[in-house]
C-alpha cells in the first residue's frame, strides 16, 4: 500500500549544506516528494516531537538541537516508504550506524545526528498533521512509475 512518511534534515543537516546530497538519496531510490519546506522548529513544537521521551534525559537537548536552527521537513510517498527511508537513515547515531546509512555515512555525533524518519503509520499521520496542511500535500504521477513500481509477486510482463 502506497504510505507516506514526515522527514526532517535537522538543523545539522541543512547547516552541514547536506540537504541536497540527502534528498538526492531519497529521489535515486525512486521515493516521491509530495511536499516539502524550510521551517525552524519552535521549541514548542520540538517537545511536541519528542512527546514520548520527555522523561529520557536527552529530552532538553534534543528540543535545543531541534529548535536551534532551520529544518527542511518534507513528506515523501511510495510503497513501504517507511521502512525503507528508516533503512536509509540508518541506526540512531552516525557514530555507529552501517555505511550506506544517511547517518553512517554523513555523520558521527551523539547528538546531531541529521535525519529524522517516521517510525509507524500510526507516527507518520501524527507528524504530517504537525508540519502540513492537506493542501500542501501534492498528488502527481511520475512520468517514469512503470519502470519503478512493478511489486514484488506481481506477473512479469
Ligand atoms: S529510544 O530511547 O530508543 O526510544 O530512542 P531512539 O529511538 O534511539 O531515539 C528517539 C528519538 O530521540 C532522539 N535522540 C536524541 N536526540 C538528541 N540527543 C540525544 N542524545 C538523543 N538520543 C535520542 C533520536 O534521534 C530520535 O529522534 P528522531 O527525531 O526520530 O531522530
Amino acid at each position: 500500500m502506497t504510505e507516506r512518511t514526515l522527514t526532517i534534515i535537522k538543523p545539522d543537516g541543512v547547516q552541514r549544506h547536506l540537504a541536497g546530497r540527502i534528498i538526492a538519496r531519497f529521489e535515486e531510490k525512486g521515493l516521491q516528494l509530495v511536499a516539502a519546506k524550510l521551517v525552524q522548529i519552535t521549541e514548542e513544537m520540538a517537545r511536541r516531537h519528542y512527546a514520548a521521551h520527555k522523561d529520557k534525559p536527552f529530552f532538553e537537548p534534543a528540543v535545543k538541537f531541534m529548535s536551534a536552527a532551520p529544518s527542511l521537513v518534507m513528506i515523501w510517498q511510495g510503497e513501504g516508504v517507511i521502512n525503507m527511508s528508516r533503512k536509509m537513515i540508518g541506526s540512531t547515531f552516525g557514530f555507529d550506524a552501517v555505511a550506506g546509512t544517511i547517518r553512517g555515512d554523513f555523520g558521527r555525533s551523539e547528538r546531531y545526528n541529521l535525519i529524522h524518519g517516521s517510525d509507524s503509520p500510526e507516527s507518520a499521520e501524527k507528524e504530517i498533521e504537525m508540519f502540513f496542511a492537506p493542501d500542501e500535500i501534492l498528488d502527481y504521477e511520475f512520468s517514469d512509475a512503470r519502470w519503478l513500481y512493478v511489486q514484488r509477486g506481481s506477473p512479469k510482463k
